[in-house]
């Protein structure tokens, strides 16, 4: 069984916190449990402890105020890593991930299902398998989180029987309805493709959908953004009491259907488009899976329809952890009341087909309605509303549990207590496949893990502390990381320095790179040092592969808690396709081992590059004495958001010099803001350039004194940078997300929105919330310059 406590967390938990940006409490969090650790230069350490008063008190010595540690500890001695040197746990990184080995585990995940909350023997095989790999600190936290199991569906097109229509009676009979098409609602049994026919193998169905059996005419919606939808009131479609037929793609599930809620439909279903398939489509004259790269017709894309944008996490604990006896909030904000179910483009060509002739056609709206890729099929992409005569039947029984869900936690204490890098991966999956989204990810984890475990058996000591978690639930809505995020946020807010997400570890050959700014350039150094699969060109990189695009942090991955709800700066990356690969079965039986193995990486050499990377990058923020983190890449992205932001208030009609106005203030933050992130880059550099030098002679320790206090003081202002954008109230309407810098975009939900106060409030046209956002911005961005200032 899982552990209800965790002795390593439950200890850090108890450590005082008293206020996240107190130097004073940081000081406290590392006395704490200090032990000796390497004595420095001799004598000069010995003379330092004597001369040092062992308090803590700020005031009470010049010298203590710049005790890089407790006075009652000495130093580590850098730059000299311990046991094994940075070179050397580099090479074992670099070398150890093995593509034969994360076959080998991708395969264990993905040979049964594991659905949230439905494979504890997983959770166990994935601790006992870090502790085979030296990490003996590897144990199971759970929460009881409330989530919805699949019992049952049916999507049927009915029409008027013709009998009916030729006698004169009244329509009022059930029996005059006849079904013209049930939709099969599974995805094909293939015998090239071991876990389609699983017995136990999970059906097709939302995630925090609603329970409903409504039948009425129906409406092709387009993608359903925020922004089809007003095409289609301004259109006068009628939509109130009707079914949406909307295309995935574009945002998130959930939106779609909060807004179809929104606008009184009474139910939604959403269909895969080969459209959106890029140039490997049935239509351009390529197979279809198993046989070729194209999309199999019978795929279904399962998900969530959790308002993602608006809160993640447990719906009934927003902001706080779903630990046993936890009280409990409604959910009717956080996920849809109308029933919805996701269903193969097999299935929605008789829907699309019966709407031909109904209606405006979907090319007469703007260029976001282009049609879909249908058209060879005979379908005119009209949007109806369908006929009175012609309906669907929708019908969606889901059970609604509160069950454990069970995230693994790994630990390797640092030499600092208070200077943390977490690693994190989600384990669950829609189905039982899961080799992309997120197995390919989890592989490459174990063999990550298992280089450090290597580098720990070398006699590798980490500075910093290590953690690696991989997380349970996360499809329906980042259950797992955002629970435990919500517990250890004050131990978190106090030690992390960053936060590496890998979902997706490779389902493609391109690489792929989400990033706060701070981290940046730490992976993108990184890159540049390990050996793409592709050796077209001999000694390519995978920099040398890569196109330069870096995403802003959005959501639809674990990193959200730690990135907006507890300002640790994120990334997300892992290798993708594009429009000339196979066709990525996203959350369909088919992201299966043996797509795996035919298609997506097939000598599985992309899994073993993204454990280098990832565990490279890591290494870096784990070993290098002073942080590598850039404040200019952060004042650099500052910069572009304002710009955009501007921008935007302009295209919503405002004249140049009243933007120019409004937005004076916050550029003038931004500017100082700038000027100290140079300045603070600079010292680190220097710094880092002092330590590497190594020149100070033993006898003039207090210099050497002097420069380990500078780059504690410098890493903790690194630590802490992130924090200083968080915003306590939270946005208007979405009071969990408190960072004022990136949000998933309100109607969105994947893709990153910046300053998204202020953008939301130019899209709502809303001026007073304009100013007032920018007013909130103006401030943090001053407040986190003097952060950066104070002495
Ligand atoms: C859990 O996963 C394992 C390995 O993938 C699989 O063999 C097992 O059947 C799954 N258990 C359940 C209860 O689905
Ligand atoms: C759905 O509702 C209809 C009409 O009320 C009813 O005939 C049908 O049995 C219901 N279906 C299910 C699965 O409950
Ligand atoms: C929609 O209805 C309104 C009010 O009835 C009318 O003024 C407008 O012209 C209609 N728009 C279209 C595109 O039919
Ligand atoms: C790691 O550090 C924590 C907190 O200081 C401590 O409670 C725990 O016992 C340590 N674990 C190991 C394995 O050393
Ligand atoms: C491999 O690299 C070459 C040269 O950069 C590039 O043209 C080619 O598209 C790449 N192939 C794949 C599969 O990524
Ligand atoms: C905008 O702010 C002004 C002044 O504070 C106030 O009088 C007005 O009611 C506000 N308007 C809205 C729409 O909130």
């Amino acid at each position: 069984m899982a552990d209800e406590r965790t002795p390593l967390l439950a200890v850090v938990q108890t450590r005082p916190h008293r206020d996240r940006y107190s130097h004073h409490t940081l000081r406290n969090v590392c006395t704490i449990g200090l032990s000796l650790l390497l004595l420095i230069g001799g004598i000069a350490a010995i003379v330092v402890l004597t001369l040092v008063p062992l308090d803590d008190d700020d005031t009470s010595s010049p010298l203590s105020t710049y005790l890089p540690w407790s006075a009652k500890s000495v130093p580590p001695s850098w730059p000299k890593t311990q046991g094994l040197d940075f070179e050397g746990l580099q090479a074992i990184l670099l070398t150890t991930p093995d593509a034969e080995k994360a076959r080998e585990w991708s395969q264990y995940y993905t040979s049964g299902p594991h659905l949230a909350g439905k494979n504890l023997s997983q959770a166990i095989w994935t601790k006992e398998k870090w502790q085979e790999f030296g990490i003996e600190n590897s144990l199971i936290v759970n929460y009881d989180i409330y989530v919805n199991y699949p019992l049952g569906h049916r999507l049927a097109l009915l029409g008027k029987t013709k009998d009916s229509d030729n006698i004169a009676a009244p329509d009022t009979e059930e029996s005059e309805w006849e079904v013209k098409y049930e939709a099969s609602l599974e995805e094909d049994v293939l015998e090239e493709d071991h876990t389609s026919g699983l017995k136990d193998r999970i059906p097709t169905f939302h995630g925090y959908s609603a329970s409903g059996n409504v039948t009425a005419p129906y409406v092709y919606v387009n993608y359903g953004t925020y922004r089809d939808f007003e095409e289609l009131l301004l259109a006068n479609v009628s939509l109130s009491g009707k079914i949406a037929l909307i295309k995935y793609g574009g945002v998130f599930r959930g939106l779609k259907v909060k807004r179809a809620q929104e606008l009184g439909m009474v139910g939604a279903v959403i269909y895969t488009d080969p459209g959106d398939d890029g140039d490997v489509t049935e239509k351009n004259g390529h197979a279809t899976y198993p046989a070729g790269p194209a999309r199999n017709p019978s795929s279904v894309q399962r998900g969530s329809t959790q308002f993602l944008s608006f809160a993640p996490g447990d719906p009934t604990t927003p902001g706080y952890p779903s630990k046993p006896g936890a009280p409990r909030q409604p959910v009717d904000h956080a996920i849809p009341s109308i029933p919805s179910i996701p269903i193969s483009y097999q299935d929605a060509l008789p829907l699309l087909k019966a709407l031909n002739g109904h209606g405006p056609k979907a090319s007469e709206f703007n260029k976001y309605w282009k049609g879909g890729g249908l058209g060879y099929k005979g379908v005119e992409y009209n949007i109806g509303p369908s006929p009175d005569d012609l309906v669907l039947n929708l019908v969606n029984e889901q059970e609604y549990v509160t069950t454990p869900m069970w995230n693994v936690i790994g630990v390797i204490n640092g030499t600092i207590p208070d200077e943390v890098v977490v690693l994190g991966n989600h384990r669950d999956a829609w189905i039982a496949g899961g080799a992309g989204d997120p197995n390919s990810g989890s592989a490459a984890f174990n063999e990550l893990i298992r280089s450090f475990g290597i580098a720990l058996e070398a006699g590798w000591k980490p500075f910093r502390t290590v953690v690696f978690a991989s997380w349970d639930g996360e499809e329906y809505g980042l259950l797992g990381s955002t629970e435990w995020v919500e517990e250890y946020i004050p131990w978190l807010q106090a030690t992390t320095v960053a936060y590496l997400n890998v979902d997706v570890g490779a389902n493609g050959p391109n690489f792929r790179l989400s990033a706060a700014p701070l981290l940046e350039k730490v992976v993108v150094d990184t890159i540049g040092l390990v050996p793409s699969p592709n050796q077209t060109i001999p000694k390519q990189t995978v920099k040398d592969t890569w196109n330069g695009h870096i995403s802003t942090m959005g959501s639809g991955s674990d990193f959200t808690a730690f990135q907006d709800f507890a300002g640790i700066p994120s990334i997300d990356m892992g290798f993708g396709f594009d429009s000339k690969s196979a066709v990525y079965h996203y959350h369909s039986n088919y992201d299966s081992f043996d797509w795996m193995e035919k298609f997506g990486d097939p000598g599985f050499q992309y899994h073993a590059t993204i454990a280098e990377i990832w565990g490279l990058v890591a290494a870096k923020l784990i070993e290098t004495p002073v942080l590598q983190l850039s404040a200019a890449d952060y004042a650099a992205g500052l910069r572009r958001y304002v710009n955009q932001a501007k921008q935007k208030a302009e295209y919503a009609g405002n004249d140049r010099r009243t933007c120019n106005a409004i937005f004076e203030p916050l550029e003038n933050a931004v500017y100082r803001f700038t000027k100290v992130s140079n300045l603070q880059d600079s010292l680190a550099a220097e710094l880092s350039k002092q330590l590497e030098d190594d020149d100070i002679p033993w006898w003039k320790w207090w210099e050497k004194v002097r420069l380990w206090m500078a780059v504690r003081k410098v890493n903790t202002k690194y630590k802490l940078l992130e924090r200083q954008f968080l915003y306590a109230e939270g946005l208007d309407g979405r009071p969990w997300f408190k960072h004022i810098v990136f949000a998933p975009g309100k109607w969105t939900g994947y893709a990153g929105a910046t300053f998204p106060g202020i953008v939301e409030a130019i899209d709502d046209n809303d001026k007073n919330a304009t100013y007032r956002w920018i007013g909130i911005a103006t401030e943090i961005v001053e407040k986190a310059a003097e952060f950066l200032e104070d002495e």
